[in-house]
């Protein structure tokens, strides 16, 4: 298998009711790691660079580790760009072969985020290139803001309807009850506003914020029309308690690949877990 776009792997995500995870990548290590769970169990997979993430790694750099990767996967892997909220990395990544991209215009009024993401998808799709749009806003702060005030920053399905007719975005990030960056999976999504959207968009509709929500309520948001499920915040976290133990441990480890070896396999099982959740075992040999 190899490097492929998100779009075909969306629509029979779709067809078949299953989700194909989104697994954000930092490093060499969690690109490895996502990679090898997703060969493990035949999944097709996304592996993403956030517009943090490549201000962080480098977007051409992390890019082209990953896209080398993939080229020889046994399983199909999308390089997608998570959450470029500035217009820039969405040609820094088209430039940069990226296969998928994200364009989070999810702070801005309704016409600045049709207009922005329009441009973005002419150009995406010029390059053959799909794109991914926000509507509504799966908040960012955890901290301050709590799971019942979630009310107010829900997707309307009418909106949705309007953003993808105008737009003709390839896939949306609705928000339906989830937050990002928290560690504690007790949210329960609203699955009667997933239900209403997917009513009115065609396109497959995307999950942010999973690291939150229960399992059960992520499978029951996949059987109402979820097709990709973006998972960040819950990797980072196994990655990061292997390595922290095993340090605790070893006071006298200094060779970084004793240590991130360990956070990578932790990463490794708990993506395979979260394909197991999303249903989509298997489903590499099909595609
Ligand atoms: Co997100
Ligand atoms: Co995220």
């Amino acid at each position: 298998m190899s490097l492929v776009t998100s779009k075909g792997m969306l629509i029979d995500a779709k067809e078949r009711n299953y989700a194909v995870g989104a697994f954000n990548a930092n490093n060499i290590e969690m690109a490895q790691g996502i990679i090898k769970a997703a060969e493990e169990k035949k999944s097709p997979v996304i592996v993403q660079v956030s517009q943090g993430g490549a201000k962080y790694a480098g977007i051409e750099e992390l890019g082209a580790a990953i896209k080398k990767m993939a080229a020889k996967s046994e399983v199909p892997v999308a390089l997608h760009l998570d959450h470029g909220v500035d217009y820039k990395y969405s040609v820094l990544a088209l430039r940069a072969g990226y296969t998928s991209i994200m364009f989070d215009g999810s702070l801005l009024d309704f016409e600045e985020n049709v207009k922005i993401t329009k441009k973005i998808v002419e150009m995406g799709h010029i390059a053959g290139v799909p794109v991914e749009a926000e509507l509504g806003e799966v908040p960012k702060d955890p901290e301050k803001i709590s799971l019942d005030e979630l009310d107010k920053y829900k997707t309307k399905p009418e909106e949705a309807q309007k953003f993808a007719e105008r737009t003709k975005v390839d896939s949306l990030a609705v928000a339906v009850g989830s937050m990002h960056k928290m560690k504690v999976q007790e949210a329960e999504l609203d699955i009667e506003q997933i239900k209403k959207i997917k009513k009115r968009v065609s396109v497959p509709l995307v999950l942010h914020g999973s690291s939150g929500v229960t399992n059960k309520s992520v499978i029951e948001a996949i059987n109402a029309g979820i097709c990709k499920v973006n998972v960040h915040t819950h990797i980072a976290k196994s990655f990061t308690e292997r390595t922290r133990e095993v340090l605790e441990k070893n006071s006298n480890m200094v060779d970084l690949r004793k240590y991130l070896k360990e956070g990578r396999e932790a990463l490794y099982e708990e993506v395979k877990n979260k394909i197991q959740i999303f249903g989509s075992e298997g489903m590499a040999a099909k595609l």
